[in-house]
């Protein structure tokens, strides 16, 4: 333990255009402890980090079911610590590590319990870092409380914070929508433990005692993250992060200490297959979306220069000029909204749907052109 080692995972097809520094580590698994490997890492460097750190459980003693058998509770070292003090020392120091190899324009996700998690929250936020939410992640089967004595602990918390309150950070709010069936995503998300074959087991017995469902980091990192965005995650145990990401076609950076993780998270992450790259493209927002000029249109012929546009009642006529600009009747030239607006007498217009191109056989409403260009040469 505690050597430096780099373990090379199977490699995440690149399937994007987006260049990701050379001099990152991708799809690889650093050995070692998470404070001195980030410390290798150039700063401004990944896009995403996801962390699910120790959570210094606190659970006083073994814990048994009605019918005497033992709970799989966490008990092992590495989620130890002797004092609160201790833990916040090690939350702060991996937390400032984080910031430094975050882009400005990054996003941290931290997962925890009752335990940890507000402890963590306060290190966040006295790390500068800028909490935009915290998610319920409602645990669709929890473990009950077998003794009766408190309620079911029946979910974990996410916060997912920015750089600082003025940075940017990535959100495919649109994804999200499409997601959850047309309703804006909410932060209590509804999700299965990790069980059935996504579990890893040997012998019977499970490899990891914390091995997080894939499907909550598919929504984190569809959520905030993009094809060919470089994910980190120091806590990678079985490398749950890295089998999504290397799905969803991102690029990942892990980072354990334990030899017997590793190795399982190297064969899970062979098996994981990568989603086909136009599988991959998610709903965008309007504004993110590539935005084209009628201009191009007329640039690159689409809809030729001396073309005779009209609305659809064929009330009035308009002719495109080179640069894209109508010239109409009565009206100064300008581009299609300026003067779709000006023969109305309204104070605005979309142009784009208040135009045609006569065929002879039917009038076509100029936006389709427009989508006829997007999916001809969308990326
Ligand atoms: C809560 S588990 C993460 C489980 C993981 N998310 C998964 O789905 O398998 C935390 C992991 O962090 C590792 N770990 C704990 N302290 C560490 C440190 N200082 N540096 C690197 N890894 C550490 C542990 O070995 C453990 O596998």
């Amino acid at each position: 333990m505690g050597v430096m080692e780099r373990v090379k995972a199977p490699a995440a097809k690149q399937r994007t255009p987006k260049a990701a520094p050379l001099d990152l580590p991708l799809d690889t698994i650093l050995q070692g402890d998470c404070i001195a490997m980030m410390r290798s890492l150039p700063a401004a460097s990944v896009a995403m980090i996801f962390a699910d750190p120790p959570y210094n459980l606190q659970l006083g003693g073994d814990l048994h079911r009605p019918d005497g058998s033992q709970v799989d509770a966490v008990d092992d070292d590495w989620d130890k610590f002797d004092s609160l003090a201790a833990y916040d020392r090690f939350t702060h120091a991996w937390l400032k590590e984080a910031k430094r190899i975050l882009k400005p324009n990054g996003s941290i996700w931290v997962i925890g319990s009752y335990h940890n998690i507000f402890r963590v929250g306060t290190a966040l936020q006295d790390n500068g870092y800028w909490i935009l939410n915290d998610i319920v992640w409602r645990k669709a089967n929890p473990m009950p409380n077998f003794k009766g004595t408190r309620f079911t602990n029946a979910h974990e918390t996410l916060i997912w914070a920015s750089m600082g309150e003025k940075s940017r950070y990535t959100f495919n709010y649109r994804a999200m929508k499409t997601l959850n069936d047309e309703l804006q995503m909410r932060s209590d998300w509804l999700i299965p433990i990790c069980g059935g074959q996504e579990r890893l087991k040997k012998g019977g017995t499970k490899v990891h005692p914390t091995q997080k469902p894939e499907a909550l980091l598919y929504r984190i990192l569809l959520a905030c993250s993009n094809p060919g965005d470089v994910i980190l995650d120091p806590f990678f145990g079985t490398g749950t992060t890295g089998a999504v990401a290397k799905r969803l076609g991102r690029r990942f950076i892990g980072i354990e200490r334990e030899d017997g993780y590793i190795e399982a998270a190297k064969e899970r992450i062979e098996m994981a297959l990568p989603l086909d790259e136009s599988t991959v493209r998610t709903m965008m927002a309007p504004k993110a979306a590539t935005r084209v000029a009628f201009g191009t249109l007329v640039e690159c012929g689409m809809i030729a220069p001396g073309t005779t546009l009209t609305d659809t009642k064929r009330r009035w006529k308009a002719m495109v000029r080179v640069d894209g600009s109508l010239e109409c009747e009565g009206q100064p030239a300008g581009s299609i909204h300026k003067v779709g607006a000006g023969v109305q007498g309204a104070p605005s217009c979309n142009g784009w749907t208040f135009w045609h191109v006569d065929t002879g056989k039917e009038l076509r409403v100029i936006d389709t052109v427009r989508q006829d260009w997007l999916l001809a040469n969308e990326a």
